[in-house]
């Protein structure tokens, strides 16, 4: 697991994107797989702004909301579509997300079917990934078993608080998703999680420096091969071993890439 401390959210966002922007350029035919809420939007500017091509790419979605209609503007799918992939040569036909728009009792199957695809696929090459305030990653809310794959889960009250400024009213927002589990999110070669804010700084401190615990699911990137945590100094606060990640950062080798 690598912290990388950066000044500000702005340099987050540049460092982040300058990750996904070489996987795009130096992978054949790269997967790369999007978050959504706020963390991300600065990351998808970034590489937009780079102009690279994601003609041979596909995307795929961590989570989406079960309840909403298909093209509903805050689905995950429609939201990346819009605030992200619209403006690139993604071929429409490979974004990626759980099928959520199928009865309740074939959501199981469904959520089989997308980890099939995630390994036909031949596995993630990069997993963005933001953070909760409860420490979550896609929507494993704390309990979420270290080992899940793909399912549904039910949003805890938090949530469902913090995501209610995407909705008319906090009654709007969906009780149940389904997201790729801490099993299947620990598939992917890259996991890249972004944190940017005081808010953030607890949930950061739990997962980088807490036990591995289904309590914070976040810290399932603990027992990741290639975990690169950007944080900018206010979500950076609380952590104990600051000064060290910030010496590693500046001393890194030229020949060792993040
Ligand atoms: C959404 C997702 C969530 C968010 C998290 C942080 O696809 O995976 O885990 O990343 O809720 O949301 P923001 O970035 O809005 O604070």
């Amino acid at each position: 697991m690598e912290v990388v401390i950066v000044p500000n959210a702005q340099a987050a966002a540049a460092l982040a994107g300058q990750i996904l922007v070489d996987v795009l350029r130096s992978h054949p035919a790269p997967v790369v797989g999007l978050a959504t809420g706020s963390s991300p939007l600065g990351v998808y500017r970034y590489v937009l702004d780079r102009g690279v091509s994601w003609a041979h790419a596909s995307a795929v979605l961590l989570d989406e909301y079960v309840g909403l209609p298909p093209g509903h503007p805050e689905s995950y799918r429609e939201f990346i579509r819009r605030e992200f992939l619209e403006e690139t040569d993604l071929p429409a036909e490979r974004l990626h997300g759980p099928d959520v728009h199928v009865p309740g009792p074939e959501l199981p199957a469904a959520c089989a079917a997308y980890d099939r695809l995630l390994a036909d696929l031949g596995g993630v090459d990069v997993q963005l990934l933001g953070i909760g305030s409860d420490g979550h990653i896609g929507f494993n809310e704390p309990g979420s078993s270290l080992g899940s794959r793909t399912r549904v889960k039910t949003l805890t009250a938090t949530t469902r608080a913090d995501n209610a400024r995407f909705f008319d009213s906090p009654d709007d927002v969906p009780r149940h998703v389904v997201t790729q589990g801490l099993g299947t999110i620990l598939d992917a070669r890259h996991l890249l999680l972004i944190a940017t804010g005081a808010a953030k700084a607890a949930p950061i401190a739990a997962a980088v420096e807490g036990q591995v615990s289904a309590f914070c699911p976040a810290s399932v990137l603990q027992l990741h091969a290639h975990a690169t945590i950007v944080v900018d100094e206010a979500a950076a606060a609380r952590l104990e071993l600051a000064e060290y990640y910030r010496d590693t950062y500046r001393n890194k080798p030229p020949w060792q890439p993040l």
